[in-house]
């Protein structure tokens, strides 16, 4: 089947990432998956000629006004997947919630990652609630074995004569709203009693005027450091040689980050707010904090208790198991999508 799928494909956001393994999913299943970037769309009408000189089939989108709305009219069946912010914000404005009903309307089915977000969906549009899939989304780690960490590190910066560096690691796009010196305070005067414990702030550049601040002020501070972001398979090495990732920011939806860490077997320490407790059980699948003192006080009890670090690793990993199966996840969309064209 030729599919023309619609999603806003901005780097390293959710939405994005979520895109590229959907495709996969359906590509495996031998369709011909055609990603377009929503966010350079015009009107239904523009993406009408696409769909005529292409002869796409069926369609997928994922958020429903910031994509779907370019499918209303369009006469193709397709299928919606609920991107975050059509339902925590656009639903709040009347015009764009009208739009994503007639959106939901004429999908064939809709998908929502977690129970919540249909529970939401189904208030707004309670006719729709039969059409709405859970499917949260699938977690699939690999790691680059050949990548040199030590080396890695100490180019960084991030080096101590002894070989035991506890380091913990904040995966985060250099934005203000992801607050990534929130914990660079209270880490610091930690680092300089226990010299061996170090904070790595990695990601990519987002916001060039943000990271000169966040670069300026790590320059006078030791024991944090600021790592510019590198390939998704090195970083994930790089996590697996970390004490323990972390998340520090207040914005809704959920961790891609975290779920990685969880899936590879490294403990998760993040700041107590909907979207990561929705993820993490508190000293069961991970720890969860409120301050940076209390930051500071739960690692220095996963360092100095080694039975709670390795129940929380056990139970993260059977979290992602149960929870966020990639193999799931891809039965899911290749059924839905079988189903278009009947
Ligand atoms: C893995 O790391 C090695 C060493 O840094 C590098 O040469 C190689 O390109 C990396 N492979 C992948 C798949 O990223
Ligand atoms: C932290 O978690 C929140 C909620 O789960 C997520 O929206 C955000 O992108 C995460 N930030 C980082 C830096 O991982
Ligand atoms: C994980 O899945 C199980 C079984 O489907 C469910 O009972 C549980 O609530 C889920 N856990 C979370 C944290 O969503």
């Amino acid at each position: 089947m030729r599919i023309l799928f619609l999603a806003c494909l901005r780097a390293h956001t959710g939405n994005s990432t979520t895109a590229y393994r959907i495709k996969s999913h359906l590509e495996a299943a031998g369709h011909e998956c055609e990603l377009r970037d929503a966010a350079g769309l015009q009107s239904p009408l523009e993406v009408g000629m696409l769909i005529a000189q292409n002869k796409f089939e069926a369609g997928l989108v994922i958020h429903l006004y910031k994509a779907g709305r370019f499918l209303l009219g369009n006469r193709i069946p397709f299928g919606a997947v609920f991107g975050g912010t059509d339902i925590n914000e656009d639903v709040k404005n009347e015009e764009k919630c009208r739009v994503m009903g007639a959106v939901l309307e004429d999908a064939r089915f809709a998908v929502a990652f977690t129970y919540k977000i249909k529970e939401v969906a189904a208030k707004h549009w309670p006719q729709a609630k039969c059409k709405i899939h859970i499917q949260s989304q699938g977690i699939l780690t690999l790691p680059n074995v050949s990548f040199n960490c030590e080396a890695f590190l100490q180019n960084a910066g991030i080096q101590h004569n002894t070989k035991n560096l506890d380091i913990f690691l904040l995966i985060c796009g250099l934005r203000k709203v992801k607050d990534p010196l929130y914990l660079v305070e209270a880490f610091a005067e930690w680092h300089e009693r226990e010299p061996n414990v170090y904070l790595a702030i990695i990601g990519p550049m987002v916001d060039q005027l943000f990271t000169n601040e966040v670069k300026s002020k790590l320059h006078n501070i030791d024991g944090v450091h600021f790592i510019e972001e590198i390939a998704q398979a090195d970083l994930q090495a790089l996590v697996k040689r970390c004490f323990a990732v972390v998340n520090s920011s207040v914005s809704e939806g959920m961790s891609a980050a975290l779920l990685e860490a969880m899936d590879l077997e490294v403990p998760v320490l993040a700041r107590d707010i909907p979207g990561n407790a929705a993820i993490i059980k508190h000293e069961d699948t991970g720890l969860l904090f409120s301050t940076p003192q209390e930051f500071v006080q739960l690692s220095k009890r996963l360092m100095s208790e080694p039975t709670l670090k390795r129940k929380i690793i056990y139970n993260a990993k059977q979290y992602i198991h149960t929870n966020h199966s990639w193999e799931l996840e891809r039965e899911t969309y290749q059924y839905l999508v079988r189903n278009l064209t009947n």
